[in-house]
């Protein structure tokens, strides 16, 4: 027989959860976003659906994405216990400099059409947390922008090769007089990848207004009301010809890019080289030969060839071929600090991340990139403990295997 009796006022009072006075409404609702994918179904409600889309998709059937993160669902950590972990040391060296978490923010087109604040945030966040950020050639603030929005962040500046030489040329003179020090060149680009979202959705560079669209204006006023009241949508660097974005990078970069164009560059460019979009041990090898001084294992998060390798699948076989030349890093459809700990566990040496942080920045603008930040963190810093490892450099291939 249990005795019952009323609560006394006293004893409720502090059961009653209050919000944080320090934070907005909008804030609190980005703190009670927990994982990447609560803030990918935030951003799915803020934006109009094109726009999603061309972030949230990938090329053709989108298998290549699916298969990247189906790799990370097969990974089984091997956990050491009985360690010390109270204090654990997420950093890691990335091309000479120290980044506070072994992971960096990919270069993204068109960023400000997810949110009218757009790479300058982005960037900052990054700086705040200690990472790099790579500006992307398709992105929406110039160079020297960037650089003066976001001068305390190491930045990276990503090429593609344009058919037009001079250009990129102009391109990478400019990088190198705003203080960009990584310059990443984008691989995988032949030609556009297949996006089958952005064609039924009819997204064009710049979007335009059609029936549809205007429809679309009222379910989601706030997002049209920041670009129509701020800068126009375009790109900074080049003018855009009006189809989708996969139209656009077949038009205006060169499908004939070759070992020989990577050697010219390394004439024009004084600082480090990343190769982006290297897909097998082979080209792995090349990137080291031709003198890279890192390669990213990418299938540009499927956005471009569809049923891609993966590159979390490759990476055991690269390190091993040419680790002890270049640093190797891998991306695709990396949602959370344990993928990114386990392709650390493979050897990577870090890892990009792209859909992640432009989930946060639909969702919430710069609070919500920082969001993206601090979920990834906390997940990186609890898996490590849980892993028995107090560093990122002590992380190697017994903590982990693909089932
Ligand atoms: C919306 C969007 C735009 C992108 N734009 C570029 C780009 O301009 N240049 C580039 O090299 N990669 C671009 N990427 C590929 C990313 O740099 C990166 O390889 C990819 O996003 C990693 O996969 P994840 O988004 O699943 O993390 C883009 C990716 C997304 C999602």
């Amino acid at each position: 027989m249990v005795n019952r009796r009323l609560p006394r006022w006293e004893e409720l009072a502090p059961l009653i959860g209050r919000p944080d006075p320090a934070l907005s409404r909008a804030q609190a609702r980005l703190e009670r976003c927990a994982s990447i994918g609560d803030l990918r179904a935030r951003a799915r409600r803020r934006v109009p659906r094109a726009v999603f889309d061309y972030v949230d998709g990938a090329a053709g059937t989108e298998t290549s994405l699916l298969r990247s993160r189906q790799a990370f669902a097969r990974v089984q950590f091997r956990p050491r216990v009985l360690r010390d972990v109270s204090d654990v040391d997420p950093s890691v060296t990335m091309l000479g400099e120290r980044s506070a978490l072994p992971f960096a923010f990919a270069p993204t087109g068109f960023t400000r059409m997810m949110h009218h604040v757009g790479e300058p945030a982005v960037a900052r966040a990054a700086g705040d947390a200690g990472i790099p950020y790579a500006l992307s050639t398709l992105g929406t603030t110039s160079l020297e922008d960037l650089a003066a929005e976001a001068p305390d962040t190491r930045r990276w500046f990503q090429l593609y090769v344009w058919r037009d030489r001079m250009a990129a040329e102009a391109l990478v003179r400019r990088a190198e007089a705003s203080g960009y020090d990584t310059l990443i060149l984008t691989v995988d680009t032949a030609v556009g990848g297949i996006r089958l979202r952005d064609v039924r959705n009819g997204l064009t560079i710049p979007p335009q207004l059609r029936a549809a669209t205007i429809a679309q204006m009222a379910l989601y006023p706030r997002w049209w009301a920041n670009v129509l009241t701020t800068p126009p949508l375009e790109f900074a660097s080049l003018t855009s010809t009006g189809g989708t974005v996969g139209d656009l990078l077949t038009e205006v970069f060169d499908p004939s890019i070759g070992p020989e164009h990577i050697s010219w560059l390394r004439g024009i460019w004084p600082g480090r080289l990343i190769l982006k979009g290297i897909q097998s041990v082979e080209d792995a090898r090349l990137a080291a030969d031709l003198g890279a001084d890192a390669i990213v294992l990418s299938n540009h998060g499927g956005r471009q060839i569809d049923m891609g390798n993966v590159p979390l699948e490759l990476l055991p076989g690269v390190v091993e071929a040419v680790g002890d030349r270049v640093e190797v890093y891998i991306d695709g459809g990396i949602t959370s600090g344990a993928d990114i700990v386990a392709a650390c566990a493979f050897g990577a040496r870090g890892v990009l991340v792209g859909r992640a942080y432009l989930y946060g920045l639909m969702a919430g603008g710069a609070d919500g990139v920082r969001r993206t930040v601090a979920i990834l963190e906390k997940e990186i810093r609890t898996t490590m403990q849980l892993l028995g490892v107090r560093s990122i450099a002590e992380l190697d291939p017994g903590y982990v295997t693909l089932r």
